[in-house]
């Protein structure tokens, strides 16, 4: 049985070069038996301890992938619930901070999915042979089962319009949530109409839509959005292209539709990363996606004349993934160094083995 862990208490009041230096004591003690994984959007002091990076759907697969006892998410709470569902049992993922949430991940809840589809049975009759629920990656464990359970499909923002093509070949119409922006985005770049893309929003009755309206959609859009990604506006493209006619635009498709259309390149965080690390020297870039991966960006590419730019006026950091900071990565590894497991993310058995299939879904169609 586990001893009593170390308190948080003691790793709260260290200065970031005390809590650096025993983040590297505690992984030397470890070596191999921890694994750190970070999402892009992670802050910089914390990043430079990753072994691996990546988007949402590389990291899905590295943790499906490592033989490590230990992996400690440095991301938000959905991406190491994935990484408990796609790792072995004996396995362990753990979060530093347990209230590294996911804003638009929270905007969809089981309750409300599951009245999302009573509703649907009674204008459509049985959603279960009518409509593919897709869920974005960014959705709770309890998400990802429902749409295992009712012939669905989880998508990232890298395969999303791989998994539209699947989701359509299933059924005539696709729930996608919590992303409406996600979901119109792709949807629009296969042609669907945009009337034919209906938001529904879940504190209304029927989402707010006619019968009609209902029977016509082919996407029902959830109504949910990043918190982050809101913060982008397609002035800000036309002002910057006005001062910079030769630049290029480069967003995250969880930008609203107009910040999409305008720019000259979309795609997921790692998509963002390679496309501006291919790009020629001496070229000028502005980047709608957080702040932490666009810093990085910007310091990295310098030696090669790239200038990269942040596309809102304000700032607009993910701040829940900010939350795990060198203090609580210090406190997380050394508890594992003494044996101590905190903030293990434990996926019910019941709702992991759904989950796990509409991920196996997903992976083997992209
Ligand atoms: P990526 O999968 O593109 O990294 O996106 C994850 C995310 O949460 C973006 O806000
Ligand atoms: Fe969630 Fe937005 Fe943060 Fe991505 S940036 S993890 S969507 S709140």
């Amino acid at each position: 049985m586990q001893t009593a862990t170390i308190s948080f208490d003691r790793f709260n009041v260290l200065a970031d070069a005390q809590a650096q230096e025993r983040i590297r004591a505690a992984r030397a003690k470890l070596g191999d038996r921890a694994v750190l994984l970070c999402h892009h959007y992670q802050r910089a002091d914390v990043y430079q301890h990753a072994d691996l990076t990546g988007d949402s759907l590389k990291l899905a697969k590295l943790a499906s992938q490592t033989d490590a006892e230990y992996i400690v998410f440095c991301g938000v709470h959905f991406m190491a619930e994935v990484a408990d569902i796609l790792s072995k049992p004996e396995q362990i993922a753990i979060l530093p901070d347990l209230a590294a949430g996911c804003s638009m991940a929270d905007m969809a809840s089981l309750a409300k999915v599951e009245r999302c589809w009573r509703e649907l049975a009674e204008v459509l009759g049985k959603p279960d042979e009518l409509i593919t629920p897709v869920t974005y990656i960014n959705s709770a464990a309890d998400l990802k089962a429902f749409c295992g359970e009712h012939g669905g499909i989880v998508c990232t923002s890298t395969n999303a319009p791989t998994i539209l093509d699947w989701a359509f070949a299933q059924r005539e119409k696709v729930l996608f949530f919590p992303d409406q922006h996600l979901g119109r985005w792709t949807g629009y770049k296969k042609g669907i109409p945009l009337e034919q893309m209906v938001v529904w929003d879940p504190d209304l009755e029927h989402g707010g839509l006619s019968p009609e309206q209902i029977r016509s959609a082919k996407i029902l859009l959830w109504k949910g959005h990043c918190s982050v990604h809101q913060m982008f506006q397609e002035s800000h493209i036309r002002r910057w292209r006005m001062q910079h006619p030769e630049g290029i635009v480069i967003s995250h498709p969880e930008s609203n539709l107009d910040v999409c259309i305008n720019s000259d390149y979309v795609g997921s965080t790692e998509y963002i990363i390679n496309t501006i690390k291919a790009g020629a020297a001496n070229t000028r870039w502005l980047v709608g996606t957080e702040l932490n991966l666009v810093s990085r960006l910007a310091d990295e590419m310098k030696p090669e004349g790239k200038i990269v730019e942040f596309m809102a006026p304000t700032v607009c950091m993910c701040s829940t993934m900010q939350r795990i900071d060198p203090q609580h990565l210090a406190w997380t590894l050394e508890n594992l160094a003494e044996g101590k497991v905190v903030n293990p993310i434990r996926v019910p058995a019941h709702e992991a083995t759904l989950a796990r299939l509409a991920l196996e879904r997903m992976l083997a169609v992209s």
